[in-house]
């Protein structure tokens, strides 16, 4: 047995860490061999509701969780901590405008990451899950200058494992043949997924799919499942939004076998002329530890056009809370 790691995850007491927290104590995000020490933190007025879970935690019996902090302190919570994964976030209200859900998510983030600057392991491996997540991100991102900007992602792996399942369903395959998706972008409704290099067993998707397909089922259909989830479930996905989280670390932490995968990554030096302050969602692939952009893709006048909006997005979420980073 290797010794154990540390694992922060905020919002512990949420939808989507009641399906994750058991997943990663059950060692579906770092291996059956690797114990874990589970770090959760959550707001003070949920700490009852989290005590539930550490009850439940403890009930499991997992073999692998070698210890658990519950906690409203993120100073606590990011202690040493190996990996982080916050999910915690500050929903948007009734009447509340999305300049004050950036600017409410700020305050949140900008905590966290000062929290993971001054106590974390140097080589925190950070995923931000909570929405918005990209911005979230970077917020983390500017707050915590002592980590690699490298060590702080955000997650589109839920886009583009959607992508994969849409795909799979249209050409009658299996989701594990489809190969070199890419999501760029935002996690919104300005995401870009986008079909151009990726095969099924080998074949071009484009041709297996009509255009049309793609341009007016696809494209919308993944942009908006998040919404068709809330519609169809009456509350947010979180299982799936746990597993993608599980697939994004696991692969950082234990790599892709080649696969190529999405992440939302900090853009400086990017090799598609996007803005180089933001987190952009980019083509990679995983090894030792380290994630790799994939460079120098063609891109369409479609495709730049579409990668160009979502960027914007972007770049707008910045500026409505530039003062505070
Ligand atoms: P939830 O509302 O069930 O749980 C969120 C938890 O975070 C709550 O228990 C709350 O008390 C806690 N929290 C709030 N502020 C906190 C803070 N400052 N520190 C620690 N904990 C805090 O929400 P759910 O369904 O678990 O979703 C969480 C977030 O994930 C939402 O922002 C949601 O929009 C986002 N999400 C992101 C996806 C992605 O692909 N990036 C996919 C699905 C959801």
């Amino acid at each position: 047995m290797k010794s154990p790691v540390r694992v922060a995850i905020t919002g512990a007491a949420g939808q989507i860490s009641y399906s994750l927290i058991f997943r990663i104590a059950a060692g579906d995000m770092l291996g059956p061999d690797q114990p874990v020490v589970l770090q959760l933190l959550e707001i003070t007025p949920a700490m009852g509701a989290l005590n539930g879970v550490v009850m439940e935690l403890n009930d499991c019996a997992f073999p692998l969780v070698a210890g658990i902090v519950a906690t409203d302190d993120p100073n606590v919570a990011f202690k040493d901590a190996d990996f982080a994964i916050l999910v915690g976030a500050r929903p948007r209200g009734p009447g509340m405008e999305r300049s004050d859900l950036l600017q409410a998510n700020a305050a949140i983030f900008s905590v966290q990451g000062k929290a993971m600057n001054a106590h974390a392991n140097r080589n925190i491996k950070v995923l931000i899950v909570g929405n918005p997540a990209n911005t979230n991100a970077l917020i983390t991102l500017k707050n915590a200058p002592d980590l690699n900007p490298r060590n702080i992602t955000s997650m589109m792996r839920l886009d583009h494992n959607r992508s994969l399942s849409q795909i799979a369903a249209k050409v009658g395959s299996h989701c594990t043949k489809v190969e070199k998706m890419v999501v760029w972008g935002n996690h919104s409704a300005t995401q870009f997924p986008d079909i151009s290099h990726a095969t099924v067993d080998g074949k071009p998707v484009v041709d297996l799919v009509d255009n049309d397909w793609y341009v007016k089922e696809f494209i919308p259909v993944v942009q908006q499942r998040g919404a068709a989830i809330i519609k169809a479930r009456g509350a947010s996905s979180a299982a799936s939004a746990a597993s993608a989280a599980i697939d994004h670390m696991r692969s950082w932490a234990l790599g892709s076998s080649g696969q190529w995968v999405s992440m939302g990554v900090y853009s400086a030096g990017n090799s598609y002329g996007i803005d180089e302050d933001i987190m952009y969602a980019l083509p990679i692939t995983c090894e030792n530890g380290e994630w790799q952009e994939i460079k120098g893709l063609a891109v369409s006048d479609f495709a730049r056009g579409m990668m160009t909006a979502t960027e914007q997005e972007l770049v707008s979420e910045r500026d409505a809370i530039a003062h505070l980073l």
